[in-house]
């Protein structure tokens, strides 16, 4: 009881005395003198229900048998957990529950790994003195619609774990218990099938299954699995902690790490059960040359891959000049894979062409945060938002693209924490299981900093600022420039309502809930930094926790939610042109000593191209050479004609990755990468936790990433010699003064570390800027509103922005290659059923979407989740061509590109674009070309 917490308590259980925290239950008292009672329906990560009465205890002074999962310690209690009574009783009960179930452990797929089995064992029940001969619910039928879990209700014991972990853990309610009694059984929805309910598949259920009711269906397929490795998640930037589960070499579950810190216990479907492409029929493992990209592919050794690629890069350079080569490192690689990328781009490409997919994502936030804060990161540790009282979720899909998180941050809005939603759609948080968002702003895309200055607007003008944290903590001058710029009525919520769309009355209330609550935190995502102001907007962000006093402690902070698993490791490893590792200039001349002493190379001072910068390069004839490592920069980069435009345009380009991705189909060497369950290293997550990447198998193609770039290096002339990523983790930590205290063996023992870690922060930095800001004083930038020049007009009249689904990732190259297909199987475009009905389009419909970059055709959702006016697609399957339509704006201090505002048209079409046509031709014809180099194998 609440009354009791913060006292501590002592008492004896089975003669021995135990002391623990007031509000401790009788069995975690028993568990801390290792006294372990019986039970079925308890587990240590949810409340405890005390359903089955397996776990009976005897307290001294009081009649019966009280469940001791749920009765709670006092002070002098005297506990018996043994008794022939007990025993007796606990007995009878468990012979109840096994006379409905199948008695056939030998041949259950969960032998071995059943916690009734246990129990029963462990309480000596072998037969069941009830027979089996009475009602039961043995015929009942199975639920196989799930691809990845099978659900047999002859296997359940109606202990409610499910239905806890789905609303206490995962927070989507999809399981309820239907009927009383005897006829007490699970459903999923109002009776569905799991595929037709609320369900994601985020296995929290089978995870807190005790028998074998919910199971995967590999393991019901090849039994349980024999050795486990614990690794961490390739997919988004949340990194949860997974435990590969392994018989012989086939990965059979991935199960989310209960000591994970990223994700205590819990994961999503694509973490969780997507795991199968690793070792899909498609993933190339032998290294293929050509001379041009209408060549069949010819498969060769690794050291004939290193010498032809060394040689045409070589002669690249000799013919074109140094500049006229470059590399890009990836956001789903290792940080030591990224670092040394950049690294042999620098010392042996010599020079700064080295870019990274976070440019196209949340460079603006390293802009941004780095003006404003001092350093290029989010604030806080997930688990912050466990303190903060409201929540603003700006230009973020928690619930889709960071779900581990978004179950947090539910968790934390079911306690009462408020909700303010900033996106032009209706998301997923706006309106789910016991929560509703305080306020959904449905900003227009592209208002965006219109919007925070009118948040900031409210706060200044009507008295709501943090006025003592501001004068110790902010720039004196810097703020009360800005403060005149922001009370200025232009940035006032009835002047911008405009630009944002949003009601000036409703602007108002939600800046007094943000300014006057105790702790107010904003999450924000690529809704915000992909716009032509995307800094801006950052940067806007940054001002209002500022001058509302939200940064510097728990429960408040900056956070970008960041999408790829290692985007802020590649950033952080020093992945863009003008930056060393750790964020440094490269025209900083003692920062490029450090690097040139331990490098031993002359370093460039000039920064090199951007990815945009090395398209329009190659067009125009002088950059003519591109290494590239698991990007996929022609499914994934705007403008998609143009990118091919420019990859056409090389005289090399090679893709690394573990597909031949859509790049790959432009590339003239191809060198197999490794899964992220085929190496060692370590990725970064959004709360800049660094956590360990285990082998788990054996590289499909022999080598790990971080030793194929050494191999190339060493080709290009550039010495590298490591014989392990912990050395590179090692050259890492001497280089970079945020890094220094970070090691393999502190990650082995500290389970993973939140960088800045060195002689201040020996144990890393959970809160950053607690006290002071990394740049010392914090500063207000001014955040001036500029209308995106991407505007609607007769020709284009809606406005095109995109985004992501849970169950496809990215560019969908891994994804796509799993059964969560089943779940969305093509990119689709959400329209307003007023846009709809205006333009005669229907449910499925083909519709034409044009912009002034492209067309394309994708088959029509009617939704009320849009606004009018306002459509949307995602960009998970290459042939749709999202990317097609998407303009080359891009923000001015980062050239992130503009994906989230595109002015359209859409219209009913009834055949695929050209382009989509030409596509089709061109990816056949590739295949064909690969197919030739597999004949010849
Ligand atoms: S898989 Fe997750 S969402 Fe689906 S029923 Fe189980 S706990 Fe709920
Ligand atoms: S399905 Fe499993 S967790 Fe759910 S009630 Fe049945 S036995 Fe318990
Ligand atoms: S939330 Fe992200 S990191 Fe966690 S399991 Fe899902 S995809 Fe992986
Ligand atoms: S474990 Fe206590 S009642 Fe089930």
């Amino acid at each position: 009881m609440n009354h009791q917490i913060g006292t501590v308590v002592s008492l004896m259980v089975d003669g021995q005395k135990v002391t623990v925290p007031g509000g401790t239950s009788v069995m975690q008292a028993a568990a801390v003198v290792d006294i372990k009672v019986p039970k079925l329906c308890a587990t240590d990560s949810l409340d405890a229900f005390g359903s089955c009465r397996v776990c009976l205890v005897e307290i001294e002074g009081r009649k019966g048998y009280p469940a001791s999962c749920t009765t709670e310690v006092e002070e002098g209690m005297v506990v018996h957990t043994q008794s022939d009574r007990l025993n007796g009783l606990r007995r009878n009960v468990v012979e109840l529950y096994v006379s409905d179930h199948p008695l056939d452990c030998m041949n259950c797929s969960a032998n071995g790994d059943c916690e009734l089995q246990d129990t029963a064992e462990a309480l000596g029940v072998e037969s069941c003195r009830y027979g089996m001969d009475g009602r039961n619910h043995q015929d009942a039928e199975k639920d196989t619609s799930n691809p990845y879990f099978t659900f047999d209700p002859s296997q359940c014991i109606v202990c409610y774990r499910c239905v806890r972990a789905c609303d206490d853990i995962q927070g989507t309610f999809a399981l309820s218990v239907d009927g009383r009694g005897f006829a007490s059984r699970i459903i999923a929805g109002q009776s569905d099938s799991f595929i037709e309910s609320d369900c994601v598949s985020c296995g929290a259920c089978v995870d807190h299954c005790p028998t074998e009711a919910l199971t995967e269906n590999t393991i019901i397929e090849h039994g349980l699995p024999e050795r486990s490795v614990v690794t961490t998640c390739a997919y988004c930037g949340v990194g949860c902690s997974l435990v590969a589960e392994l018989k012989g070499d086939q990965v059979l579950r991935m199960t989310p790490d209960k000591h994970g810190q990223a994700n205590e216990g819990h994961a999503c479907i694509k973490g969780r059960f997507a795991f199968g492409y690793a070792t899909h029929q498609d993933r190339i493992t032998k290294p293929m040359i050509r001379e041009n990209i209408d060549d069949p592919w010819r498969e060769v050794s690794w050291d004939e891959a290193f010498r032809y690629t060394a040689d045409r890069l070589r002669s690249i350079q000799s013919e074109y000049g140094r500049d006229s080569i470059g590399g890009i490192t990836s956001s789903r690689c290792t940080n030591e894979e990224t670092f040394l990328v950049q690294k042999m781009i620098r010392a042996a490409f010599g020079n700064n062409n080295v870019d990274t997919c976070a440019r196209v994502c949340h460079s603006p936030t390293g802009y941004g945060l780095k003006t404003t804060l001092g350093e290029s990161a989010g604030t806080q540790a997930f688990n912050s938002v466990a303190h903060a009282d409201v929540v603003m979720v700006m230009g973020a899909n928690p619930s889709d693209a960071h779900p581990v998180f978004a179950s947090r941050l539910k968790h934390r809005l079911r306690q009462g924490a408020k909700l303010i939603v900033v996106d032009p759609r209706r998301i997923e948080l706006v309106n789910s299981p016991h929560i509703r968002a305080d306020h959904h702003l449905a900003v227009r895309p592209g208002g965006n900093v219109a919007f925070i200055n009118a948040m900031a607007h409210v706060v200044v003008t009507e008295g709501l600022e943090a006025g003592d944290f501001i004068a110790q903590r902010c720039e004196d001058e810097a703020y009360r420039h800005w403060r005149e710029f922001i009370c200025n009525e232009q940035n006032s919520p009835e002047v911008t309502e405009r630009a944002t769309g949003i009601p000036a009355s409703e602007l108002r209330a939600a800046a007094w809930l943000f300014a006057t609550a105790s702790n107010a935190a904003i999450y924000y995502g690529l809704g915000v930094s992909e716009h032509s102001q995307g800094s801006t907007a950052v940067m806007g962000i940054a001002n209002l926790a500022m001058v509302t006093g939200n940064l510097g402690r728990e429960g408040v902070g900056v956070n970008p939610l960041r999408g790829q698993n290692n985007v802020q490791g590649s950033c952080d490893m020093g992945s863009f042109p003008h930056e060393l590792p750790g964020y440094r200039h490269v025209s900083d001349n003692a920062v490029r000593k450090l690097f040139e002493n331990e490098w031993n190379v002359q370093l460039h001072s000039e920064p090199g191209l951007r990815i945009p910068n090395m398209f329009d390069a190659a067009i125009s004839g002088h950059f003519k050479g591109l290494y590239v490592q698991g990007e996929d920069l022609a499914q994934s980069d705007p403008n998609t004609q143009h990118v091919e435009r420019a990859l056409k345009s090389m005289e090399c380009l090679v893709v690394q990755d573990i597909f031949l991705n859509e790049t790959a189909r432009f590339a003239h060497v191809f060198l197999p990468g490794s899964s992220f369950l085929e190496k060692n290293g370590t990725f970064t997550n959004a709360e800049r936790r660094i956590s360990m990447v285990r082998k788990a198998i054996e590289p499909l193609a022999g080598m790990e990433d971080w030793e194929v770039t050494m191999a190339l290096s060493n080709a290009l002339g550039y010495p590298m010699n490591y014989s392990h990523p912990s050395e590179i983790m090692d050259e890492i930590a001497r280089l970079t003064p945020t890094f220094t205290g970070v090691s393999y063996e502190k990650l082995e023992r500290m389970g993973s570390i939140q960088w800045p870690c060195n002689e201040d922060a020996q144990e890393g930095t959970p809160t950053m800027h607690v006290g002071k800001f990394v740049r010392g004083k914090g500063y207000f930038a001014i955040t001036g509103f500029v209308p995106t020049e991407e505007r609607t007009t007769r020709h284009f009249p809606l406005l095109l922005t995109t985004g992501r689904i849970l169950s496809q990732y990215n560019v969908g190259a891994q994804t796509r290659r799993t059964a969560n297909s089943e779940f969305y199987s093509e990119d689709v475009l959400e329209i307003h059923p007023f846009d709809a009905e205006e333009r005669g389009i229907s449910q499925d419909d083909w519709c034409g979407v044009s912009s002034r970059a492209g067309n394309t055709v994708l088959r029509a959702v009617i939704s009320e989740r849009m606004q009018p006016g306002v459509v949307y697609t995602t960009f998970h399957f290459p042939s749709s061509g999202a990317n097609v339509v998407t303009t080359d704006n891009s923000d001015w201090a980062t050239n992130c590109p503009e994906y989230k505002v595109t002015a359209v048209q859409v219209s009913h079409v009834s055949e695929p674009s050209q382009w989509q046509k030409e596509y089709s031709a061109f990816a056949r014809r590739q295949e064909e070309l690969l197919d030739k180099a597999r004949v010849s194998d």
